[in-house]
């Protein structure tokens, strides 16, 4: 499986950043090939105000991925609009009938809404979100030298479980419609 992290957290060493680090550990490789993208570090102008080689590699990832992950803070409820305008950059043509897997940090209590609000873009270009979806607080975390590590046990193992649907999602026969 190809698989392609996407993370849109607006800052540096950030929570978000940290799970798809973790995401890129936990997949087994070199079975399985992982590109990470943080969408902070890419040149992405807003929607319609130009085209950059970012934008043609975000697509040439997002279309050559056989599963995505995306990951996202919670901002106002919702996810970053970093993300949002990253996404209105892809379509049907990268994500038709694609697995993806979601997850979300808050910095207050765990929230499912940003999701909520994702899923619903994911609908809206025909992916195959799993059910399956992982919500994390910054409680969850603790601070190290090298940025923040997830220590809430329970978090990690869903990551996996995740991540193993993505696989056997990636694996079985998709039609389109
Ligand atoms: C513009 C903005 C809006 C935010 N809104 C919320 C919110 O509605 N609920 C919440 O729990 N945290 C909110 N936060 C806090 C972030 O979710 C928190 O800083 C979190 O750690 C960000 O994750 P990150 O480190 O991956 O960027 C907000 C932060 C920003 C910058």
């Amino acid at each position: 499986m190809k698989l392609l992290i996407l993370s849109g957290s607006a800052f540096p060493d950030s929570h978000t950043h940290s799970v798809a680090r973790l995401i890129e550990s936990l997949v087994e490789q070199p079975e399985h090939e992982v590109t990470h993208i943080d969408l902070r570090e890419m040149d992405i102008p807003i929607f319609g105000q130009g085209k950059t080689e970012d934008i043609e590699s975000l697509k040439r990832h997002a279309e050559n991925a056989d599963a995505i992950i995306i990951g996202t803070p919670n901002y106002h409820t919702s996810f970053s609009g970093l993300l949002k305008n990253a996404l209105d950059h892809l379509s049907i043509d990268e994500f038709e009938m694609k697995p993806v897997g979601l997850f979300c940090n808050s910095g207050g209590m765990r929230n499912s809404d940003p999701l909520t609000q994702l899923r619903m873009v994911m609908r809206g270009v025909h992916a195959m979100v799993l059910p399956l979806q992982v919500c994390t607080c910054d409680e969850d975390f603790e601070k190290t030298g090298d940025g923040y590590r997830l220590v809430n046990d329970a978090l990690r193992e869903r990551l996996s479980v995740m991540i193993d649907g993505l696989v056997r999602q990636s694996h079985s026969e998709t039609i389109s419609i």
